[in-house]
């Protein structure tokens, strides 16, 4: 039987030992604070920038939410980084991406402080988990090794295949898992015989936003598969494909018009080791690292201001 790996019962232990480390620098006089960037109205980010604020509220986190028009420029865009970087109130920035079209996404990421880049987008941040010498260690990636080392899955010595070369996720993840020493491979869409690969793969990740992508053929009997996709599914027929003896799936799906799918197929995960759902598996823990990442950086702060205070 496939182990399903709970990322709300990780993410949720995280966020236990967060709260005390933020009462913590509360008692040394600094509360970490995020500010996040909103850029339109695209609904998956109102989503997720709305529960990052109101998990800062439950671990003790200050928060702001800059909601700024779709037809914002990106001088203003970054007037208001300038002025973020520069607040005592603020140890994270956090710009939600995609941006609109007119805005040149390299160009905001390079204006975020480094110090306070808890997305880890930054070039320098980049170049630093390049070389093993992270800062901040983007979000997804860092909650899938925390969810993997949680779930005592080890990674050293086994051939880890990562779908997607996104700079959110495949990219940075593929690095982590190399400095864990796995032997890695990154297939992506010019990639020839794909499946191929897939299936010598003890430990699957796919991250390419392609519902069902990864079906039973593609995963060797035992692998362990991380599924990083966040579909919509807004089709009956295709939901009673994927979810027909599912009662609660469907329910859901008649109240709210569509369900959420990852880039595997849920039918397909039975012959893994473990597995994480969709939703509930690496979805929570993102927000949770980001969180940690907060409080690495007000931690940080803290840090300074001692050796300052020390060096005067
Ligand atoms: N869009 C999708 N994932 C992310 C993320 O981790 N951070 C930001 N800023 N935008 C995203």
């Amino acid at each position: 039987m496939a182990v399903l790996l709970d990322g709300n019962r990780i993410a949720s232990e995280i966020r236990s030992e967060l709260v005390l480390e933020v009462a913590e620098l509360v008692k040394k006089g600094v509360r970490p604070g995020l500010a996040a960037i909103l850029v339109g109205d695209d609904p998956a980010s109102k989503v997720y920038v709305a529960s990052k604020t109101k998990t800062c509220e439950a671990l003790g986190i200050y928060s702001e939410t800059h909601h700024l028009s779709a037809f914002t420029t990106a001088s203003e865009l970054l007037e208001l980084i300038a002025r973020l970087n520069d607040s005592e109130e603020i140890d994270g920035i956090l710009v939600q991406m995609p941006l609109p079209p007119q805005i040149n996404a390299d160009e905001i990421l390079q204006a975020v402080s480094p110090q306070k880049d808890v997305d880890g987008f930054h070039p320098e941040n980049v170049g630093r988990l390049a070389l093993k010498q992270p800062r901040f260690i983007p979000c997804t990636p860092a909650g899938i090794m925390e969810l993997l080392k949680r779930s005592g899955i080890a990674v050293s010595e086994k051939r880890a295949v990562v779908l997607g070369r996104s700079r959110i996720v495949g990219l940075p993840l593929s690095l982590l898992l190399l400095h864990a020493n796995a032997t890695v491979t990154i297939c992506h869409s010019r990639t020839p015989a794909l499946a191929d690969i897939c299936r010598q793969a003890d430990l699957l990740v796919a991250a390419i936003g392609k519902p069902a992508f990864v079906t039973e053929e593609l995963i060797k009997p035992g692998a362990v598969v991380i599924d990083v996709g966040i579909n919509r599914l807004s089709d009956r027929q295709q939901v009673m494909k994927f979810f027909a003896d599912d009662d609660r799936r469907l329910d859901g799906f008649d109240k709210r018009g569509f369900t959420l799918i990852g880039d595997v197929d849920p039918r397909g995960v039975a012959a893994a080791s473990a597995y994480t759902p969709v939703p509930g598996g690496v979805g929570p823990l993102t927000i949770a690292m980001l969180m940690k990442n907060t409080v690495l950086s007000a931690q940080r702060r803290i840090k300074d201001k001692y050796s300052l205070l020390a060096s005067t």
